[in-house]
């Protein structure tokens, strides 16, 4: 493909003929879903509740208030950053698996982020809806290349849930080891940080990414989310002590949020260059610069309860296609995602017994 000249920082307006179908992207759709739904299945058989088919434990539900910047530079000031505003938001902090495993078998953490109240136009599935979420993991880029090669990946990770959650332990604590060494000649694998070999670090101090596109206004944009406040920077790599405490990652967030204050930074990096900042292709980094186009800041709160989870883990469900038309998903991942989250959500409501809507305010917000 020739791509057109600019000036090489100039953000690159999108254009539909930038995403392109995979080969056989409806099948893929179809196992996807099927695969997540195993999961699902499988927890659901042994435990007789419904999970998320991934992300299924949450470390911690947490609500705070989204604010834009003032005086963002203009190519940045797109969809819902175009306008001053503040929102209130929901936060979900959870890990990879669908099965609630002991904190030991260490794994990437997700936060999911629900901005409530955003107005704007909606996609034809979600008039009537006002919330825009970001759905991040804590790195810069996804597993796999594609939708196809993911799903791959994903029926590896199926076969294993809910395979004696101690080996799982055991397994950890030998891929810690190896993602160590790994680490100390400069590396990292995240292939074994999936597997149960991720650092036992603070959740808190993570900064989370959406490693796949979304449209930015004109533009195209990756989001990321960065701890600001000190006392959160401080959490950055502080190890965690899990030793005989199966939620040790959830009590260091109810810890920490009883006493302080949260504030992080939501930030935007466009595509200025489609051959090296592809929109098909999330295992490559893109390299334009990060700027800040809000913040979100979080009141000492309980972090976590058994209320809030029925309210967030059973009552809610995150996408990306919950969504603004200025901020609609990007690439084939992101196409793929839209029917998988909606048949998880589905799954799960029907299973437990438990309508899943999106928040139209916090009202039912109930720390206890
Ligand atoms: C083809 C690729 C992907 C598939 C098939 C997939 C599938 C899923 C499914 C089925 C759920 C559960 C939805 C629900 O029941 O509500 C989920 C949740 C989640 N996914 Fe993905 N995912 C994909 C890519 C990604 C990417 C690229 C990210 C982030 C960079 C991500 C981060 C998350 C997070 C954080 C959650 C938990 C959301 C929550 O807290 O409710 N996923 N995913």
């Amino acid at each position: 493909m020739d791509f057109p000249t600019r000036h090489p920082n100039q953000p690159l307006p999108y254009d539909p003929s930038y995403e392109i179908e995979e080969e056989d992207e409806a099948k893929t759709i179809a196992e996807l879903q099927e695969t997540m739904r195993g999961i699902a299945e499988t927890v659901h058989k042994d435990s007789g509740h419904a999970p998320r088919g991934v992300h299924a434990k949450s470390h911690g539900l947490l609500r705070g208030q989204l604010r834009v910047l003032d005086r963002i530079p203009p190519d940045y000031a797109q969809g819902l950053f175009a306008t001053a505003g503040e929102y209130p938001v929901v936060m979900r902090l959870s890990t990879t698996p669908g099965d609630r495993l002991d904190d030991k078998v260490s794994t990437p953490r997700g936060m999911a982020l629900k901005i409530i109240g955003v107005p704007g136009e909606r996609l034809p599935d979600g008039v009537g809806d006002s919330t825009q979420d970001i759905v991040m993991v804590n790195g810069p880029v996804f597993l796999a290349p594609t939708a196809k090669q993911f799903l791959g990946s994903a029926k590896l990770l199926a076969a294993t849930t809910d395979k004696v959650p101690a080996l799982k332990k055991a397994f950890s604590a030998a891929l810690q080891g190896a993602e160590k060494a790994i680490e100390a000649v400069g590396g990292e694998s995240a292939t074994l940080k999936s597997l149960g070999g991720h650092p036992e670090t603070h959740i808190l101090g993570e900064t989370f990414f959406t490693q796949v596109p979304v449209l930015f206004g004109r533009y195209m944009a990756k989001l990321s989310l960065v701890p600001v406040s000190p006392e959160l920077v401080a959490l950055k790599d502080k190890p965690v002590d899990l030793e005989h405490k199966p939620n040790g990652l959830r009590g260091a967030v109810v810890d920490f949020m009883s006493e302080h204050g949260a504030e992080w930074e939501l930030r935007a990096q466009l595509c200025t260059d489609l051959a090296t900042m592809p929109i098909e292709d999330p295992t490559v980094e893109w390299t334009s610069p990060w700027v800040a186009v809000a913040r979100i800041s979080a009141a000492p709160q309980a972090g976590w309860t058994h209320g809030l989870s029925q309210l967030v883990d059973e009552g809610m469900s995150f996408s990306p296609w919950h969504c603004v038309a200025a901020h609609r998903p990007l690439g084939s991942i992101m196409r793929v995602r839209r029917a998988v989250y909606a048949a998880s959500a589905r799954f799960r409501a029907e299973r437990n017994g438990m309508a899943i809507a999106e928040p139209v305010n916090l009202d039912h917000w109930r720390e206890h």
